[in-house]
C-alpha cells in the first residue's frame, strides 16, 4: 500500500503504525498517479484516499467528533441495542464478526456491552485500529477488543454471549451511496454474502445470533430467523439458540493471534 506522509513527523507515525502492524506501507511525500493510498497526519491519524475521488474525499474513522461521536452518545433506545438483547440491567457480551469501521460496536460498548471483534480486510482494519488508538480516553474503550483476523476461525470457539454479523449489503439501492460505502465497495468489490459466517456462528456456544440485513434482502444461508426487527433502512434477523443468562454478559477475549 502506498502511504503519503508530508508531515515529516516520522516518530509519531512510527508510534501509530504499531497499532496496525499488518499493513505494509511504502511511505512517500506525494500521492501516487492513480488508485487508493493511505495518508498520515499527526493530529488526524490515518485516512484512506483515492486519486480518482479527489483530495477532499477520504475515509477516516473518528469516534470522538462528527456523526459517529453523536451516534455513540445519542444512543438511548437504538434498534441495534434492542436487537442484540440489551435490556434494563442486562448487557450481553458481543462477538462482532464483521467489525468494519466499528460504528456499531462502539455504540454497543458505550451502552455497557463488552465487545470483541474481528475485521478481515487489512486496510479497513488499519483505519479502525487507528480510530481506536485515538480513542484511548473514551470511557468505553476498555470494553472493546479488536483484531485483524478472519472471524471464521473464531466463531466456532465463541463460548457465550451474542454474535453479531453485518455483512456488506449487495443489493442495489436507489439512493446514491455515501462516500464511506463507495470506499468500502472499492476495497471489497466481491464481498462475500456472509452465509458461512452464520453457519459457523450456529456451531458456537452463543445464546443468540443477530444478522443485520437491508430491509428486503434474503435471509443468510436460507436460515429463517425466529424474529425480524425492522427499522427504516435495516432489518435485524434474530436467531436465539438458548436463553440469555448472566454468564452471557461476562466478557471473554479472543486469544491474540501470533
Ligand atoms: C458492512 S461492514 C460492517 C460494518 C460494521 N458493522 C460497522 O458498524 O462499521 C462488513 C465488514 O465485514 C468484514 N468481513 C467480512 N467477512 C469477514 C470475516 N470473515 N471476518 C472478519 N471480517 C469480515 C468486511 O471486511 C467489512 O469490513
Amino acid at each position: 500500500m502506498i502511504g503519503v506522509d508530508d508531515s515529516g513527523q516520522v516518530l509519531s507515525r512510527a508510534d501509530a503504525e504499531s497499532a496496525w502492524p499488518w499493513l505494509t506501507v511504502h511511505w512517500q511525500l506525494t500521492p501516487p498517479e492513480q488508485g487508493c493510498y493511505v495518508q498520515w497526519m499527526p493530529d488526524d491519524g490515518l485516512s484512506l484516499k483515492s486519486v480518482e475521488s479527489g483530495d477532499r474525499s477520504s475515509l477516516r474513522v473518528d469516534y470522538q467528533r462528527g456523526p459517529q461521536a453523536r451516534r455513540i452518545h445519542a444512543v438511548t433506545g437504538e434498534l441495534l441495542t434492542r436487537a442484540l438483547g440489551c435490556q434494563q440491567g442486562r448487557r450481553p457480551a458481543i462477538f462482532d464478526a464483521t467489525f468494519g469501521l466499528g460504528h456499531d460496536s462502539t455504540v454497543l460498548a458505550n451502552v455497557g456491552c463488552y465487545v470483541s471483534g474481528c475485521e478481515s480486510n487489512p486496510i479497513v482494519a488499519a483505519l479502525t485500529a487507528d480510530g481506536l488508538r485515538r480513542s484511548v480516553n473514551e470511557p468505553w474503550i476498555n470494553r472493546i477488543q479488536f483484531q485483524y483476523r478472519d472471524a471464521l476461525s473464531v466463531l466456532p470457539e465463541v463460548p457465550s454471549g451474542v454474535i453479531y454479523i453485518d455483512p456488506m449489503f449487495q443489493e442495489r439501492r436507489r439512493a446514491a451511496p455515501s462516500m464511506e460505502m463507495q470506499f468500502m465497495h472499492r476495497l471489497m468489490p466481491n464481498a462475500a454474502r456472509g452465509d458461512s459466517l452464520l453457519e459457523a456462528a450456529l456451531t458456537s456456544g452463543a445464546a443468540r445470533i443477530v444478522v443485520k440485513r437491508s430491509p428486503k434482502a434474503p435471509v443468510l444461508a436460507g436460515r429463517v430467523p425466529s424474529t425480524m426487527m425492522h427499522g427504516k433502512a435495516v432489518r435485524f434477523d434474530i436467531y436465539p439458540l438458548r436463553k440469555v443468562t448472566p454468564e452471557d454478559c461476562q466478557p471473554w477475549w479472543i486469544e491474540q493471534q501470533r
